[in-house]
């Protein structure tokens, strides 16, 4: 009887946690929606290259921004009412986008959207790990990154859906899409409840026990009760930015920056980015190139993050960081060696990307996320994981802009003639190939910075994280 309660009591999580990882979807759904409808909005309103820039940089900006507003509040106001609040703003921004009549709205409302891409990025696995039990915490925020993998994998089958070279205002319905995972994540939202952990940290115990008794099994639920009161009676600063710089939570800080650092600068974005042209180089032609680009690396890294699902709870953060980030360096320089010798095989450059793209889906996409929502104490993990999340958006933005002025620069050191205006398409292949080598290098000192600072938080309770960092401890003795 107890045990059919458990099971019970399990599914309703992974429902919850199902529900809130819709957030995850919508943020990749609207960071990629955006690229199969520029050629039309580009026509359109006959924008010059320097605008659309513009636009693509204006939600990335709405991003770092909607993190670093919606991070104090999440500790003010609650989890639910920031994914709530993103919600809204998803579906109003999506209608607002897809209807803008003029350039200027279009862009004031990407920047919008961006907001809740910022917003709920951190705030939804802040939630799920919130509510998860220790046992199977990884596996559930990881759901998260799967459906983000899952919604830039719909925003590109999508687009091509409703790209219609006969209509220059297809551009429109591609944007509008983006109402239905938000109405989804809204109305489901509307219904769960807060975390127990943020309601005990305001002292609400009653409610807080409520919704322990919903989710646990009964033999935990006092243990856990005890364990939030005595943290906040041994805390009871208050949630504000001065407190996240104590000295006590440098590491925590350091664990949040770093792992989105090296989840960024290892590539990611301009590997996907660049995954067309390389198809282009294997052979395949023109539109068919971009097609099986965005598929096939789509499929793997979907398929990958649902192996991540299975592994992060019982392989562990640290070995599967270790183990996904060898990977990373070692598809990276083979993918430098295909782009510098000719002689290598196209196929034996598509391959690499796969398998860069595999290991990237079994590490740092999932404990990015993961592991920011880990490393905080309850007062500050709004503020905390949202100063992770910012990270995040400032780095993607920065590897992507410096990415074209990398391969440049090392084109004219070697005295290829680069043209004004020109694409990626016109940069010497050995320099995008000693780029790769850069992120290479990057991808190896990420592995000596992880040995000091990854911490292993498989199957310990977030209230003995935060008693480690209390205690003085170092984050490799977790
Ligand atoms: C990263 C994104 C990336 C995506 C790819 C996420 O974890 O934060 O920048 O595009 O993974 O799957």
């Amino acid at each position: 009887m107890v045990k059919r309660e458990n099971r019970n009591k399990k599914g309703l999580v992974i429902v919850i946690a199902a529900i809130a990882a819709t957030g995850g979807l919508l943020f990749g759904f609207d960071t990629g929606v955006i690229s199969g409808a520029i050629p039309f909005l580009q026509d359109f309103f006959e924008l010059t290259d320097s605008q659309v820039e513009n636009l693509t940089a204006l939600g990335l900006i709405g991003a770092v921004f909607g993190a670093l507003v919606a991070g104090p509040i999440t500790d003010y106001l609650g989890r639910r009412k920031v994914i709530l609040a993103s919600a809204f703003i998803f579906a109003t921004g999506a209608l607002w986008t897809g209807f803008a009549p003029t350039v200027t709205q279009l862009m004031i409302s990407r920047f919008y959207l961006g907001l809740a891409i910022g917003a709920s990025s951190f705030a939804v696995p802040l939630y799920i790990s919130e509510i998860s039990p220790t046992k199977i915490r990884g596996t559930l925020v990881s759901m998260f990154q799967l459906l983000i993998t899952v919604g830039i994998l719909a925003a590109y089958l999508s687009d091509t859906a409703i790209a219609d070279n006969n209509n220059l205002e297809c551009w429109r319905p591609m944007l509008w899409v983006g109402v239905v995972p938000a109405l989804i994540l809204f109305i489901g939202m509307f219904f769960l409840p807060e975390t127990p952990r943020w309601l005990m940290s305001k002292g609400k115990e009653e409610e807080s026990r409520k919704i322990l008794n919903k989710i646990e099994s009964p033999e935990f639920v006092e243990d856990s009760i005890l364990a939030m009161k005595s943290d906040i009676a041994i805390d009871s600063s208050q949630a504000n930015w001065k407190e996240i710089f104590k000295p006590w939570l440098r590491n925590a800080l350091i664990i949040a920056v770093g792992i989105m650092f090296f989840q960024q600068f290892v590539g990611i974005n301009t590997v996907i980015y660049y995954s067309p042209k390389i198809f282009l180089a294997a052979g395949f032609q023109g539109a068919e190139a971009a097609i099986a680009a965005s598929v096939i690396v789509g499929v793997v890294n979907v398929l990958f993050t649902i192996l991540s699902l299975f592994m992060i709870d019982r392989l562990g953060r640290r070995k599967l960081y270790f183990i996904g980030l060898s990977g990373i360096a070692i598809a990276l320089v083979c993918m430098g060696l295909g782009f510098m010798l000719p002689g290598a095989g196209k196929w034996f450059l598509v391959i690499s990307m796969l398998v860069y793209i595999a290991f990237f889906a079994i590490s740092l996409g999932p404990l990015g996320w993961l592991i920011i929502t880990e490393v905080f104490p309850t007062k500050v993990r709004g503020i905390g994981s949202s100063i992770g999340s910012l990270s995040n958006w400032g780095f993607n933005t920065l590897v992507v802009w410096t990415f074209y002025k990398m391969a440049s620069a090392i084109g004219s050191a070697k005295d290829v003639v680069v043209p004004e205006g020109s694409d990626l398409s016109d940069i010497c292949p050995s320099c995008i190939g000693s780029v790769f080598w850069i992120f290479a290098a990057v991808a190896v000192v990420g592995l000596v910075w992880g040995y000091f600072f990854i911490p292993e938080t498989k199957g310990v309770s977030l209230e003995k994280i935060e008693a480690h960092w209390k205690a003085g401890k170092k984050p490799k003795d977790l």
